[in-house]
């Protein structure tokens, strides 16, 4: 199956099941804008959840804020990104598509890519349990070739962009071939800057002094309240402070479903420490981070840190968590070194101190930042990309699963009395309400007890719980794995217990401690 292909069977999944609609659908939608549906927006709230519990419950030094969306103008001067939150754009002539110029050569880079993981795989079926793969990466002509052309990309393309040698970008994608994956030509504009952020008016007055903009990220609403939740909550350095909130970026490439989109959540925190400790602080959050996505289950492999060779305008140092999506590993979050900068610019546009006093240090000092930045929806995608799957089962039929992990799943339980009759609604509804406040339990007496399962298998119930005349006499019942799918006749009493072992984000939590 193509990219694409498992990119659609993802996107019309999403929607057929209430995960994720096209947003104001029925005017033919809004490019790169998405509404989460009933399931969606549980799955949402649990991966929420599990980011704030892992950030902010299990660090005592790490505490939550909500700031607003609109922000002083002057907030966006300070941080740079008035003058530099922009995209290399250029358009193609014939089917007059727009593109990120670094993106069409990143694409470019990872057609060599996969032309390596093809003579990997040859040479893997060739020789067998003997392949060392190493030494074919160092030592294979064709290979060594492809990864030197890859070198050479990546750093002609790092130079025109740290010198803006907009001239230069178009000659490397004219020179590399590179034709529009649309209309297939090589008719290429100019590269030129466009700024990303949205902007509108504040008030009555539509004159210049009234625009503002729409936040492009959250992590400046933290930046300004940085005093104020120091001075409350009496944090010391080292210390962090996390939040969840919309962002909007007037993204050029947007063809990826929620994967870039032109509204999205982010889930960020700033972590303030002492000018000298901040690489300490870096490599730390990094592996944090990477151990809070590796604790998902979806497997090892799935991930890899891709440091930056172009840093933004605030950082000293940035990796990527990148994550193996249905369209290839792309990023997933951002760990960034972002200096003083932020709070030194805001310090100097606001003309407020923005200093921390170090009672071990004796001094005052603007404090460094460690940031983690992850986009809840890239998140959640990344959850859908992992958990959906086809199987053949070995009675010859096949099923579609995702196999989302337990505490994640919309729908912990359903509830499904096997025959519409004889009291077994009225038992099953029982006992959902009895575990309703604990679980998010769902009731389903519709169609027979096989296709109810598949229902389930569909949008990720770990487990169904069935209801039979048996149960009314001995308060028993059947519970079946969604994974294994393996039933087991099980007293209410053990159905509790194995949901408090199985669903429980606790038990995920402690591993992070490890
Ligand atoms: N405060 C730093 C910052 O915003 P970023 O690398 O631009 O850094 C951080 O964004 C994360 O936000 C990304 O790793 C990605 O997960 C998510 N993100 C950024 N732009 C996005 C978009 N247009 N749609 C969805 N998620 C996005």
């Amino acid at each position: 199956m193509s990219q694409q292909e498992g990119l659609k069977k993802i996107v019309s999944h999403a929607k057929e099941y209430g995960f994720v609609f096209q947003s104001s659908e029925i005017y033919d939608g809004l490019a790169a804008v998405y509404d989460y549906g009933p399931l969606g927006v549980a799955l949402k709230n649990n991966i929420k959840a599990y980011w704030y519990k892992a950030m902010v419950d299990a660090h005592e030094n790490v505490v939550g804020v909500d700031t607003a969306i609109f922000m002083h103008p002057k907030t966006w001067k300070a941080s740079g990104h008035v003058d530099a939150f922009s995209d290399p754009l250029i358009d193609n002539k014939d089917s007059k598509k727009r593109y990120r110029a670094d993106v069409l050569i990143e694409e470019h880079i990872a057609k060599i890519e996969s032309k390596i993981k093809k003579e990997v795989t040859k040479a893997q079926k060739r020789f067998g349990d003997a392949f060392d793969q190493a030494q074919f990466l160092q030592t294979n002509g064709r290979v060594v070739d492809y990864q030197k052309k890859i070198t050479e990309i990546n750093s002609e393309m790092k130079r025109c962009l740290e010198a803006e040698d907009f001239t230069a970008l178009k000659q490397l994608i004219e020179d590399l071939g590179i034709a529009c994956p649309v209309s297939g030509s090589k008719n290429w504009t100019d590269v030129r800057q466009f700024n990303l952020m949205f902007d509108t008016e504040i008030g009555a007055l539509a004159d210049g002094s009234s625009k503002i903009y729409l936040r492009p990220e959250t992590a400046q609403g933290i930046f300004v309240n940085f005093l104020n939740v120091q001075k409350t909550t009496r944090q010391k350095i080292p210390f962090g402070i996390a939040q969840i909130g919309k962002a909007f970026r007037n993204e050029i490439v947007a063809r990826q479903f929620i994967f870039r989109m032109r509204e999205f959540e982010q889930m960020e925190m700033q972590f303030f420490v002492a000018p000298g400790d901040e690489m300490k602080w870096y490599e730390y959050w990094k592996g944090y981070r990477l151990k809070w996505h590796k604790a998902l289950g979806f497997g090892e492999e799935k991930y890899r840190f891709h440091d930056h060779i172009k840093l933004a305008h605030y950082a000293n140092a940035a990796s990527d968590i990148e994550f193996e999506f249905a369209i290839g590993f792309k990023e997933l979050e951002g760990i960034h070194s972002r200096t003083d900068f932020d709070l030194t610019q805001h310090q100097e546009l606001s003309g407020k101190k923005l200093q921390y006093f170090d009672n071990q240090l004796n001094k005052s000092y603007v404090p460094y930042v460690v940031e983690t930045s992850i986009g809840l929806d890239r998140m959640f995608l990344a959850v859908l990309s992992s958990a959906l799957k086809e199987q053949s089962l070995e009675d010859g039929s096949s099923r579609v699963v995702m196999q989302i992990p337990a505490f994640l799943a919309p729908y912990k339980l359903a509830v499904l009395p096997l025959v519409k009759k004889d009291g077994l609604p009225e038992k099953a509804r029982s006992i959902l309400q009895d575990l309703k406040f604990d679980y998010a339990v769902h009731y389903d007496e519709k169609d027979s007890i096989g296709k109810r399962y598949r229902r389930q298998d569909a949008i990720g119930t770990p487990f169904c719980l069935t209801i039979d005349h048996q149960s009314l006499e001995d308060d028993t019942c059947t519970l079946r794995d969604r994974d294994s799918m393996t039933q087991e006749r099980l007293t209410l009493q053990d159905i509790q217990l194995r949901l408090q072992q199985k669903v429980s984000i606790s038990q995920i939590l402690k591993q992070l401690e490890k």
